[in-house]
């Protein structure tokens, strides 16, 4: 079975974020890592936040000819992203904002406590309303802003475990539609990118590797996804021509289920 992504993002690259800072939350490996390089590709500046490493992306986003400002902060720490806020603005200023980075509680009901309700609580819902606390002031005074939070296909299976992680994934599409409710006349989108089962880290380990091959068999487009398999939906929800959609939920789940 092949795993050949579909989003196309080298050189030849139609330039549709020339122009554009983006902010990218987990930028340090899984999805955001495709996702700074997707949007380097397209001709955006990039900025990456993650707890852990980013130089690896930075690479990446500086080969193909874009700026890069690699952050190491905790999304849920206030006082980071104050700072990080700062260091944006000398940057040029955010005008897309994805809030990407996510924990999950891998977990039944009855092993899940408060402290890890919290913590999952605190990284996919309340992060992304900090850190849009923090951007949206820069795309309102210029009358433009792109923001994508990107939730999960979970929300809609009636799959055990993940008691918090979806809690706070349905809480951050409630979130977004009513932002979106709020910006909509200050030329700023807010749209949800609600990725299915992909290859990455946190999904191996909370998965096994064989949820890989098993979610493939299971959608229309029967190929195991990787992270490239998600960019081209936030390419779209970040780009010009996405003005006129907000508030959306976007399934990138190669067709796992029909909504
Ligand atoms: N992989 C999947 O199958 C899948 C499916 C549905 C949704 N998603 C969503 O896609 C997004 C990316 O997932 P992934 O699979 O690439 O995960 P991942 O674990 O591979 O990467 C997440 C990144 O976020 C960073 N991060 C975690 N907590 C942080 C914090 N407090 N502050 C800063 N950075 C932090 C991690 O260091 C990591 O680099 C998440 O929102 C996830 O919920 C993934």
């Amino acid at each position: 079975m092949s795993t050949t992504a579909s989003t196309e993002g080298g050189a030849g690259a139609l330039p549709t974020h020339a122009g554009r800072t983006a902010v990218v939350t987990g930028a340090g490996r899984g999805i955001g890592q495709e996702l700074c390089r997707a949007l380097a590709a397209r001709g955006a500046d990039v900025v990456g936040i993650d707890l852990g490493e980013v130089k690896e992306t930075g690479n990446v986003v500086e080969e193909l000819g874009r700026r890069w400002l690699g952050i190491t902060a905790d999304v849920t720490d206030l006082d980071a992203i104050t700072v990080a806020a700062t260091a944006v603005e000398e940057f040029g200023g955010a005008d897309i904002l994805v809030n990407n980075a996510a924990i999950d509680d891998a977990v039944h009901f009855d092993d899940l406590d408060l402290d890890l309700w919290r913590k999952v609580i605190q990284v996919d819902l309340e992060a992304p309303f900090l850190l849009c606390k923090a951007f949206v002031p820069h795309m309102r005074a210029q009358g433009w802003g792109r923001i994508v939070n990107i939730a999960s296909g979970v929300v809609m299976n009636p799959m055990q475990r993940f008691v918090a992680y979806r809690a706070a994934k349905m809480g951050l599409i409630g979130f977004s539609r009513a932002l979106a409710t709020e910006l909509g006349n200050e030329g700023i989108t807010v749209n949800i990118v609600s990725p299915g089962v992909t290859k990455t880290v946190m999904a191996a380990d909370s998965l096994g590797e064989a949820a890989f091959e098993r979610s493939a068999q299971a959608r229309a487009i029967q190929r195991v996804a990787v992270p490239a398999d998600i960019a081209g939906a936030v390419l779209f929800a970040t780009s010009e021509d996405c003005g006129f959609v907000t508030g959306q939920t976007f399934m990138a789940n190669g067709g796992a289920y029909f909504v």
